[in-house]
C-alpha cells in the first residue's frame, strides 16, 4: 500500500507522484497567515529532529521549503503538496494547517509518531504527492468525563494528541457532576476546595466503599495550558458545566444553593444520583462568576451548560424557589428548567459564547435560537431538535465508548452493552429518513467517555481505541466507505498508535492484562444494549 493509500480518515483526494521530499528540521519555512500556524509547522519540523545532536543528518536538505498559506479555504480543508524540494500547504485557517500536519506526519514512517525517533540513515523522506481534503463535518468531538475520575492534565494533554492524530477537533471536558467538581474558582475557592474530592469510591450502585479518596481539579492556568495546546492541534476545547442536575459535588461545596434541609456531599461512584440546585439569582450569580473564570481562561468559543438528568420535583414545594417561578412565570419545574438554562445561555451569549445542551435541555425549552443540542437519547431525540436547532449527535449507541466493546466474558466491567467497532463503523450521522432541513442541521458528532467504571488513563486508551478511529473515518469522511479497505487502513493506524504508546484493545480481543479477571472488574452480567436503547427511547421525550 502507497502512503497515500494508507492515510487515516481517509482524504477526498490523494495522489501519489514519484520521487520523495527529504525533510528535516533545518528546512526553511515560508509562512503566510497567522503566527500560529507558522509555529505549528516549525514546531513540526522541530519534533523531526534525531535523538542525537551527533544524528543530524548533513543536510543535503536545507534547500527544502515547507510554504504554508492559512487563508485558503473553510476551517479545516487543505490542499497538501509534496515535490522533491518543497512541501506546500494551503489551508482553512490553524484547524486546516492542523490537518495537513497531521497527513504530513502519516505519510512519514509509523516511528514518527514517538516524542522522538532517529530518521532513517537517508533522512526523513516524504513520498511525493498531492492530498486536496476536507471534512464531511465541522463538529468532531470526543467528551471525556473527568469528574466521575479525574484524569490528570498530563492525561488530557496526551489525549489532545491522540485525538489530533485522528483530525477530531473538539475536546468536551465534562468538568462537573454529582461525584466532583474538577476546575478552580478563585471567586468561589470552596468549589475547588471540597468539591474536588470524596473519601469513598464505590464500583456501581451496590459496590462497597474502598475507603481511598479520589479527587483532584485543573487550575484555570492548567485548563488554559489545556486550551492551548489544543489549539495548536486544531483542537477547540468545550468545558462543560453540568447544571442544574448532577450538582452533588458543587452542593456539597456551597450547600447553600442546595435543598434546604438536606444533606449535601460529594458522591461516591453512584451515577445520576442527588437532586439539583435551586434555580435561584443568588445560584445563577455564582455560575456566572464561575464561567466567567472559565471563559476568560480558555477562550472557549462553546461552553456546554449540561442540562441532562435533572430532579427538580422538589422545586415547587420549596418557598424561595416558587417564588423565583412565579416572578418567572414559570408553572412547572420543567419550565423553570429551560429558563434557568436560557438565562445561563444569554449571559454566554454576552460573552460572545454559544451554549451547548443535553437534549433535555431542549425538552424543556432551555435553548436560545443558536443553542446546539447533544441529543444523547437516540435519534428520534436528535431529530426532534434537528427540526429547529443545531445538533451533534451523541447517541449513546454507537458513541458511548465506556460501554463494552464485545460479548466477550474477559471485557472488563462497564455499563453494559456491546457497542462494537463494527457498529461504530455502520453509524450514520444522518439517518436515511431524516429530510434535506435536519440533515442541514447536523454540525458533526462525537464520542463519549464516562468514567465511573474507567479509573485511570490505561482503561481510557482501552476503550477509546480502536473505536475513535472508526468514528474519526465517520466524521472526516461520512461514512465509512468500505469495511473491508478500512480494515486494512485500521491495521496501519493501530501501529501508529503503538508508536504513540496508545493501549488500545487489540482487534481480536483484550489483551490478559486489559480484562477483568477474576475480582470486582470481572463482568458479571451479559449486554443489554437492545434494552437500553428501548428504554432511551421511551423517556426520551421527557425532560
Ligand atoms: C447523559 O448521558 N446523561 C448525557
Amino acid at each position: 500500500m502507497d502512503a497515500y493509500s494508507a492515510l487515516l480518515p481517509a482524504p477526498v483526494k490523494a495522489e501519489a507522484s514519484t520521487g520523495y521530499c527529504l525533510l528535516s528540521a533545518d528546512a526553511a519555512v515560508e509562512a503566510d497567515g497567522s503566527p500560529l500556524t507558522g509555529a505549528m509547522v516549525r514546531s513540526f519540523l522541530a519534533e523531526l529532529l534525531p535523538l542525537a545532536d551527533n544524528e543530524i543528518p548533513v543536510s543535503t536538505t536545507r534547500s527544502v521549503t515547507v510554504a504554508v498559506d492559512d487563508g485558503a479555504g473553510e476551517p479545516g480543508t487543505y490542499t497538501l503538496r509534496v515535490e522533491p524540494r518543497r512541501v506546500e500547504i494551503r489551508a482553512g485557517g490553524s484547524e486546516g494547517v492542523a490537518q495537513a500536519l497531521t497527513t504530513l506526519r502519516q505519510l512519514l514512517p509509523d516511528t514518527i509518531w514517538r516524542r522522538a525517533a532517529t530518521p532513517p540513515p537517508e533522512g526523513w523522506q516524504v513520498p511525493c504527492g498531492t492530498v486536496e481534503d476536507r471534512p464531511a463535518h465541522g463538529w468532531r468531538g470526543a467528551m471525556l468525563d473527568v469528574a466521575r475520575h479525574f484524569f490528570p492534565k498530563r492525561t488530557v494533554l496526551r489525549y489532545v494528541d491522540l485525538l489530533a492524530a485522528h483530525r477530531f477537533n473538539r475536546l468536551h471536558l465534562h468538568l462537573s457532576d454529582d461525584q466532583g467538581w474538577r476546575v478552580e474558582s478563585r471567586l468561589h475557592p470552596e468549589l475547588h476546595r471540597v468539591g474536588s474530592w470524596r473519601p469513598s469510591t464505590r464500583l456501581g450502585p451496590d459496590g462497597p466503599d474502598d475507603g481511598t479518596p479520589h479527587g483532584g481539579y485543573y487550575t484555570l492556568d492548567d485548563l488554559a495550558e489545556i486550551a492551548a495546546h489544543a489549539r495548536t492541534r486544531g483542537i477547540t476545547l468545550v468545558p462543560e458545566i453540568d447544571v442544574p442536575g448532577h450538582t452533588s459535588a458543587l452542593r456539597a461545596a456551597l450547600p447553600g444553593l442546595g435543598r434546604p434541609g438536606e444533606e449535601q456531599a460529594v458522591l461516591d461512584t453512584v451515577w445520576a444520583g442527588g437532586t439539583s440546585i435551586a434555580p435561584l439569582g443568588r445560584t445563577e450569580a455564582v455560575l456566572r462568576d464561575v464561567l466567567g473564570e472559565i471563559i476568560d481562561a480558555t477562550g472557549a468559543p462553546y461552553v456546554h451548560l449540561g442540562g441532562d438528568e435533572c430532579a427538580m420535583d422538589w422545586w415547587p414545594e420549596d418557598p424561595e424557589v416558587a417564588a423565583a417561578m412565579a416572578e418567572a412565570g414559570c408553572t412547572t419545574p420543567q419550565q423553570m428548567h429551560g429558563h434557568f438554562l436560557r438565562s445561563l445561555g444569554e449571559f454566554l451569549a454576552g460573552r460572545g459564547v454559544r451554549m451547548v445542551v443535553w437534549d433535555e435541555g431542549y425538552v424543556t425549552g432551555g435553548v436560545l435560537p443558536d443553542t446546539i443540542v447533544m441529543a444523547w437519547r437516540g435519534d428520534e431525540a436528535a431529530g426532534r431538535a434537528a427540526t429547529t436547532h443545531d445538533i451533534v449527535r451523541s447517541p449513546l449507541f454507537p458513541t458511548y465508548f465506556n460501554f463494552d466493546q464485545s460479548e466477550l466474558a474477559g471485557e472488563r466491567r462497564s455499563e453494559g452493552g456491546p457497542v462494537t467497532l463494527d457498529d461504530v463503523s455502520a453509524f450514520a450521522p444522518a439517518p436515511s429518513h431524516w429530510s434535506p432541513q435536519q440533515r442541514e442541521r447536523i454540525l458533526g458528532g462525537q464520542f463519549q467517555i464516562w468514567t465511573e467504571w474507567v479509573p485511570d488513563e490505561r482503561h481510557l486508551d482501552y476503550l477509546a481505541f480502536p473505536r475513535a478511529c472508526a468514528l474519526a473515518e465517520v466524521l472526516w469522511t461520512g461514512r465509512v466507505a468500505d469495511p473491508d479497505e478500512f480494515r486494512t487502513r485500521l491495521a496501519r493506524q493501530l501501529r501508529r498508535l503503538d508508536a504513540m504508546g496508545a493501549e488500545y484493545r487489540p482487534l481480536d480481543g483484550p489483551h490478559p492484562w486489559q480484562t477483568g479477571g477474576t475480582g470486582v472488574w470481572r463482568r458479571t452480567s451479559p449486554g443489554r444494549i437492545a434494552e437500553t436503547r428501548a428504554w432511551l427511547d421511551s423517556i426520551s421525550h421527557q425532560a
